[in-house]
């Protein structure tokens, strides 16, 4: 069974350079040279090689991330993201803010980490307010969570009682009756198990995931859905590398929406 998404994303009141993760997540500025809040915080404790290897990056553009290693911190590594400073809402910070939580994830992703810890990131100096950054924080963790399975384990550590328990509250609410993620996880564990029974690898799972499991109420029509992709893959014999034609995909979906489910 497939872990469930409060079980791959929790809340903690705490310190961030504490946390044992595979990495922690800098709420830097533009010039990755240190500063303070959280920034301060990771530079102190990781101690002097962290800037020596910052100086190299050349800087990082807001919404964007960068790795380095995590030095004296139990994190063997930190991603820095510079989050937008808040200027009233009208000037692109909520994409912005977005942009961070993914393109760190991503770069987790990419460095093949399992589990990350962010902070609240924007919320201090600044200044983006703190409800409308968690409810960003926690819907843009929740939406990648769904359709990448690798990252096993993501925090969002809270400085204090008051952010701790707001992010709890929307991390609650949103993740009630979020059927997107079960049918998602259920579609995932169908095609994993085509894949094995044929000997093949669906090269579009995470298209196809995404596609489908949005139109999907119900385990029965996640299992319908995958007796379908698996007949579909008899019924063209196909072998290796495999990638489900959108036509096909289509098709699913239209049945789906028909409340039906494809048959061939
Ligand atoms: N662990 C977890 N959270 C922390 C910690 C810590 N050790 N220290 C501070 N925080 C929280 C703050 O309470 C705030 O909610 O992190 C959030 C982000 O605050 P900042 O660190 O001020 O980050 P940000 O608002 O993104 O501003 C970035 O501040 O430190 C400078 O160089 C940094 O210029 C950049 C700007």
């Amino acid at each position: 069974m497939a872990p469930g998404i409060k079980e791959r994303i929790s809340i903690i009141e705490g310190d961030i350079t504490t946390q044992l993760v595979d990495a922690i997540v800098n709420a830097a500025n533009p010039s990755l040279l240190g500063g303070g809040g959280v920034d301060g915080a990771i530079h102190r404790a990781a101690g002097p090689g962290l800037l020596a290897e910052c100086r190299r990056l050349g800087g990082c553009r807001t919404g964007e991330a960068k790795i380095t290693r995590g030095y004296r911190l139990p994190s063997r590594f930190v991603i820095h993201t510079v989050g937008p400073v808040w200027k009233g809402g009208d000037s692109g910070e909520d994409e912005l803010l977005a942009s961070c939580y993914r393109n760190a994830l991503a770069l987790a992703e990419l460095s093949d980490l399992r589990s990350i810890a962010f902070p609240a990131i924007s919320t201090g100096a600044y200044g983006f307010p703190m409800e409308r950054a968690a409810r960003i924080a926690v819907r843009t963790v929740m939406k990648y969570v769904t359709y990448h399975t690798t990252i096993g384990k993501v925090l969002l550590v809270c400085r204090g009682n008051a952010a701790y328990s707001l992010y709890t509250d929307i991390l609650d609410k949103e993740s009630t009756g979020n059927s997107e993620y079960q049918m998602a996880q259920a579609l995932f564990s169908h095609l994993s198990m085509i894949e094995a029974s044929h000997g093949i690898r669906v090269k579009n799972r995470v298209a196809i995931v995404h596609t489908l499991a949005p139109a999907i109420r119900n385990d029965i029509q996640a299992l319908s859905t995958g007796i379908s992709l698996n007949n579909w893959v008899s019924a063209t014999g196909a072998y290796g590398e495999v990638t489900v034609p959108e036509n096909i995909l289509q098709k699913l979906l239209d049945s789906l929406k028909d409340t039906g489910v494809w048959r061939e």
